[in-house]
C-alpha cells in the first residue's frame, strides 16, 4: 500500500520517525510531507532514511510535474502524525498554503489525523469544532493520550504510541470481513532445552506469522497471538501468550482449539527434542564428549486436526511448510508436496515456500503457494501482502 505521512510542526514531530518505521516494516511504501515546520523539529534526512524516499516539502519546486496531484491519486492512505492546532484549523477550512494541505484537498484516499498538543488546545471550541467538521467529512481522528506534556502539565494532548497509531491507521481502511472470527495464530520458532541455559533453535523470525496478526486484525478479527520467541516489540497485538518449547506450544493450542474458529501454524516446530535436559549447565571439564539423544516431538498440527475431528468441532486448521527445493524442482513440485501434505495432515489448507539458499528468514518479502483442498494459488509480495492473500483464501472456506 502507498502511504503518504504528514508530519506538522510541533513538539511531537519527532515521534513521527516511529510511525514511518512502523509502515515501512510491515512492508507499506511510505513518502512523507513534511510541513516547514515540521523541520524545525525533525530533519529530511532523518525521514528520507526511514521511508527510503525523497522527502519534498516544497509547493513550488517541480511545478511541471503537478505533484500535489501526483502523490493524492498515488496515496491509498493519508495519515498526519503529528498534527497541530494550527493544521487542523487550515485543513478544517481547506486553506490550502502549503504542498500537503494541497495534497489532502485533491486526494480521495483515507485521512488519519492523530492531532498532539497541550490539553489546553485540544479543549478549545476552536479545536473541538475543527475536529468536528473533520469527522463528519470522514476524517479519522485518533484521540490524543493522556500523559506527560512539553511542559511540567499532563493531561490529555500527547501524540500516542507509534503501533497504537499504525493499527489504528491500518484499521481504518480495513475490510471489516473477519470481524466477529476467532483467529488463533502461533508465529516465531520453538527452543528445545539442552540444559538450564542450552537450547535448539532455528531462524524462523516470526515476521510472517506477525503480518498475518496484523492484517486480520485490521480486517476485524480477534486474533490471538501465540509468540514463540519473538524478538520484535509485540505491545501492538491485544492478546499475546509466550511460549518457548513445543511442547508449552502443544499446551496453548490444544487450549485454543475450542474456541478457535482458525488455528494458523506459521511456526517453526522443531521436530525433535532433547531426550535428557540436564537440569544443571553441561561441562567441558566433566566430559570431553558429549552426546544428544533426540526424540521426535509430535506434529501438533496433525494431533489438532485428530481432536478436532473427536470434538467434532469446524476450526479452519491452516499449516505453512518451508521445502527446500533443487535448482531443477520448480513451482510443480512444490505444489505437489503441498498437496500431500495437506492430505497428510488433514488440514484445510497448507501455504508452503521454497526456503533454499537461506531465501525467506527475516526477510520482509515472500513468496508462497497457498493450497486447499478446492483451490491453489501463487502469492508474491511483502510479508503482508501475502498474509492478506492468505486471509482471502480463508475468507473464501468459511463459505
Ligand atoms: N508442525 C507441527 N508439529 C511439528 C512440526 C511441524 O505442527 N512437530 C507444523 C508446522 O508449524 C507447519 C506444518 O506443520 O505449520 C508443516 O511443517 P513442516 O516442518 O513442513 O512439516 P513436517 O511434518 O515436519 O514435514 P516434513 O516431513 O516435510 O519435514
Amino acid at each position: 500500500m502507498h502511504i503518504l505521512v504528514g508530519v506538522t510542526g510541533g513538539i511531537a514531530a519527532y515521534k513521527a520517525a516511529g510511525v514511518i518505521r512502523g509502515f515501512t516494516e510491515l512492508g507499506h511504501t511510505v513518502k512523507v510531507l513534511p510541513t516547514q515546520n515540521a523541520l524545525r523539529f525533525i530533519g529530511a534526512t532523518t525521514l528520507e532514511a526511514l521511508s527510503h524516499n525523497v522527502v519534498d516539502s516544497d509547493l513550488y519546486t517541480d511545478v511541471d510535474s503537478v505533484k500535489h496531484i501526483a502523490l493524492a491519486k498515488e496515496a491509498d492512505l493519508v495519515v498526519i502524525a503529528p498534527a497541530t492546532a494550527a493544521f487542523i484549523a487550515r485543513y478544517a477550512h481547506g486553506i490550502a498554503d502549503d504542498l500537503l494541505l494541497n495534497v489532502l484537498l485533491a486526494t480521495t484516499a483515507k485521512v488519519v489525523v492523530s492531532p498532539a498538543m497541550h490539553t489546553e488546545m485540544w479543549q478549545h471550541p476552536a479545536t473541538v469544532e475543527n475536529i468536528e467538521t473533520l469527522r463528519s467529512r470522514g476524517v479519522e481522528i485518533i484521540e490524543p493520550a493522556f500523559g506527560r506534556l512539553t511542559g511540567d502539565d499532563s493531561g490529555p494532548g500527547r501524540l500516542p504510541e507509534s503501533e497504537a497509531i499504525v493499527s489504528g491507521a491500518l484499521s481504518s481502511i480495513a475490510k471489516g470481513d473477519l470481524t466477529g472470527k476467532r483467529i488463533t495464530i502461533a508465529a516465531g520458532g520453538t527452543r528445545e532445552p539442552i540444559d538450564a541455559v542450552r537450547y535448539i533453535g532455528n531462524r524462523s523470525s516470526g515476521k510472517q506469522g506477525l503480518a498475518l496478526a496484523d492484517a486480520a486484525i485490521a480486517r476485524g478479527a480477534d486474533v490471538n497471538l501465540i509468540a514463540i520467541n519473538i524478538e520484535a516489540d509485540l505491545s501492538r497485538f491485544p492478546k499475546v501468550r509466550n511460549v518457548s518449547s513445543t511442547a508449552d506450544l502443544a499446551t496453548a493450542l490444544d487450549e485454543m482449539l475450542p474456541t478457535s474458529n482458525v488455528i494458523m501454524m506459521p511456526a517453526a516446530v522443531s521436530d525433535f527434542r532433547v531426550a535428557k535436559v540436564e537440569s544443571g549447565k553441561l561441562n567441558r571439564q566433566e566430559s570431553q564428549e558429549q552426546e544428544l539423544k533426540l526424540v521426535a516431538n509430535p506434529d501438533l498440527l496433525s494431533g489438532l486436526s485428530k481432536t478436532r475431528q473427536e470434538l467434532g468441532l469446524s476450526t479452519i486448521l491452516v499449516g505453512f511448510a518451508a521445502e527446500v527445493l533443487s535448482e531443477t524442482q520448480d513451482s510443480a513440485e512444490l505444489l505437489d508436496r503441498a498437496k500431500a501434505k495437506l492430505a497428510r495432515k488433514n488440514v484445510d489448507m497448507i501455504v508452503a515456500n521454497d526456503v533454499s539458499h537461506g531465501a525467506v528468514f527475516d526477510q520482509d518479502h515472500n513468496s508462497v503457494m497457498i493450497v486447499s483442498n478446492s483451490d491453489s494459488l501463487l502469492s508474491k509480495g511483502t510479508k503482508l501482502e501475502v498474509a492478506n492473500d492468505v486471509l482471502d483464501e480463508i475468507f473464501k472456506l468459511f463459505g
